[in-house]
Parts: C-alpha cells; sequence; structure tokens
C-alpha cells in the first residue's frame, strides 16, 4: 500500500476526489492517505477530510519567510511514513531545501499543458485566448513552478465553452478523474 501526504490551500476538490477513490474507487487497496496538509487553517477542504476520517493538520505562514516555513513543515512530516506527497491545489510554492528533500516523491496536477502556461490561472489563460482544447498535467515537481517531469497529460475539450466557469467545470471534472487514475499507474509501478 502505497502511503500519501495530500497539501490543499483551500476547496480541496481535487483532495476530495482522490479521497472517494481510495474508499471506493481505482485507488482502493493502491494509497492510504495518512495525512491531509494545508498551509492555511480555514481551508475549506480540512473540513472534508476530517469528514472521511483522515487525519488533518496545518502550519500558518503568517510572518515566516518560505525557508523557515518549510523547514517546520519538514519537522512535521518527519514524524510520518509516507511514500508521495500529493499537491492538490497546493498555492504556496515549495523551497529548494523542500524539494530536494522529497526528491521524486512529490506530484501536482496542473490545469493547463505546462510547456505552455505555469503558475497561476490556468484556466482563465485557457479562456482568454479562445483555446479549443486545453490539456491537464500530472507531473513530478522539482525546483521550479510548473516545470517538473510531466507523468501524464489529458486533453479537456472546450469547444463551445462560452465562460470562464464552463472551461473551469470541463476542466475540473477531468483532473477529478484523471489524477487518481495517474496516481494509480504511478503507485501500481511500484508494488
Ligand atoms: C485545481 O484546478 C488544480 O489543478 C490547481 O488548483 C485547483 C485547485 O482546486 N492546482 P481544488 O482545491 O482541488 O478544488
Amino acid at each position: 500500500m502505497t502511503k500519501i501526504i495530500i497539501f490543499i490551500s483551500g476547496r480541496g476538490s481535487n483532495m476530495e476526489a482522490i479521497l472517494k477513490e481510495t474508499k471506493n474507487g481505482i485507488l482502493k487497496g493502491i494509497a492510504e492517505t495518512v495525512l491531509v496538509f494545508s498551509d492555511k487553517e480555514d481551508a475549506k477542504g480540512l473540513q472534508t477530510a476530517k469528514d472521511f476520517g483522515i487525519k488533518t493538520t496545518s502550519i500558518t505562514a503568517k510572518g515566516k519567510n518560505r525557508n523557515v516555513f518549510d523547514n517546520e513543515l519538514i519537522e512535521l512530516l518527519s514524524h510520518y511514513k509516507f511514500d508521495f506527497i500529493i499537491l492538490a491545489g497546493y498555492m504556496r510554492i515549495l523551497s529548494e531545501i523542500f524539494v530536494r528533500t522529497y526528491k521524486n516523491k512529490i506530484i501536482n496536477i496542473h490545469p493547463a499543458d505546462t510547456n505552455l502556461h505555469q503558475g497561476l490561472h490556468a484556466y482563465e489563460w485557457a479562456f482568454e485566448n479562445k483555446m479549443q482544447a486545453t490539456k491537464i498535467t500530472v507531473h513530478f515537481v522539482n525546483e521550479g513552478v510548473d516545470t517538473g517531469k510531466i507523468i501524464a497529460q489529458q486533453e479537456v475539450d472546450l469547444r463551445g465553452a462560452e465562460t470562464l466557469e464552463e472551461v473551469e467545470k470541463r476542466g475540473l471534472a477531468v483532473e477529478h478523474k484523471f489524477y487518481s487514475e495517474v496516481l494509480s499507474e504511478v503507485f501500481g509501478v511500484r508494488s
């Protein structure tokens, strides 16, 4: 069983999808979530995780620079046994020291083709450029922002999507299914 820690910052809909798939779907018997961590104490997703019976914790970032925060986080994580850190809407950029500590163990989902777009507002970018399709990317995290090795991508059909809400809705529907599918393959290879 692959042990994972999921990082969130807000809504946590991707986390929720993973928890559902772990309970009753494609990740059942493959992955176990040992902790949900948030850098925001009031992240909505923390309650969702608790409702699934998953342990949650957060560290406030207030008044701390990136290295101080990440060193605290590394200390916290040292008390857990886990195989992968799964970023699911985690909005904080990770420090080099953090990425090096967990080299090849951090996976992220980005709602665009990371070859074409990195960072925030990926759905806005697709919408504003009137793109007919965009790609969801699952990738390993390196020291850059959305520049790590791509594991898999899935296209989202945006034809006829006339509002940003519609673009997001179609994209998230793909994200929620795709992330767990890709993770099941990554974890399957391990076992
Ligand atoms: C998702 O679009 C994810 O790809 C991006 O941030 C959003 C987080 O949404 N990194 P949620 O918190 O999973 O609902």
